[in-house]
């Protein structure tokens, strides 16, 4: 069976890649297990400080969820894979080990959605950000209507979701979307540097304090649940 993830160790800290690069990293459902894998590891393992999430080869982080598999489960099936989305959605959103999201080319639909889970995000100078599923007739599924909001306001998410188009890496810096923005050959070294970095910490605060930032925001559990909601609701 193939990796869709790789993982390696540098340190203290774990270091993911998305591994489906001849697909720009879509997330199919075998990725999406694995992930949830890796996420229960990253809750349990307490040796782990720190995490760097990002994209195999050289053009995408990820291009969002696998659009091949669209509309091959009946609905029974989907209806079950909706929730065990919003579980793997709620546990990344959920989890008080420090994720860094390092972007290279583009986030795109699930792609972007994963990295709005992460605490920190660097991205090299042509990286794209989209929410493209209103072009395809959906809303986005993976929580983008409820996190985008919290990360850059309702009137830039507005412009992202509805359009569906996406923005360049020097309008998502400036909108804080990304809070660091490197060269191509740098962005990966710089966001395992940050991971290091904080992986020095005193770990027990580090947690603490991404649980509290956590309760300083209203209730997201609910917020994805009514998402799901919606969507199941235009399914019909
Ligand atoms: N799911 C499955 N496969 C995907 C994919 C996705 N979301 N995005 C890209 N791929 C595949 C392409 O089918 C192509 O496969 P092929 O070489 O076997 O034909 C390969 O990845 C490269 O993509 P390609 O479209 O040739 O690259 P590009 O640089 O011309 O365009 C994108 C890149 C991201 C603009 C374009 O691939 C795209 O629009 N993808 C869909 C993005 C999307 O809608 N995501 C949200 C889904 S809800």
């Amino acid at each position: 069976m193939p990796n869709f993830i790789d993982a390696e160790r540098c340190e203290d800290v774990l270091i993911l890649r998305l591994n489906r690069p001849d697909s720009l990293n879509a997330l199919n459902t075998a990725m999406r297990d694995e992930l949830w894998q890796y996420l229960m590891l990253l809750r349990d393992d307490f040796s782990i400080k720190s995490a760097v999430l990002y994209g195999g080869g050289d053009k995408a982080f990820s291009a969002g969820a696998d659009i091949t598999e669209f509309g091959t489960a009946p609905s029974i099936i989907d209806a079950r894979a909706a929730r065990e989305n919003r579980d793997l959605w709620d546990l990344m959103q959920s989890l008080d080990t420090p994720l860094i999201a390092a972007l290279q080319g583009y986030s795109f639909g699930a792609g972007l959605e994963m990295a709005l889970y992460c605490d920190l995000r660097v991205a090299e100078h042509n990286a794209l950000f989209a929410l493209p599923e209103v072009k395809l007739g959906y809303i986005p599924s993976a929580g983008g209507t409820q996190t985008l909001p919290r990360h850059i306001g309702a009137s830039d998410s507005s412009m992202m979701i509805t359009s569906g188009n996406s923005i360049n890496a020097e309008k998502a810096y400036q909108i804080g979307l990304i809070q660091y923005l490197t060269d191509h050959s740098q962005y990966l070294q710089f966001a395992i540097d940050l991971a290091l970095e904080i992986s020095q910490m005193n770990p027990k605060i580090v947690r603490a304090i991404k649980r509290s930032v956590r309760s300083s925001e209203m209730e997201i559990s609910e917020g994805l649940a009514y998402e799901a909601r919606v969507r199941l609701s235009l399914s019909r």
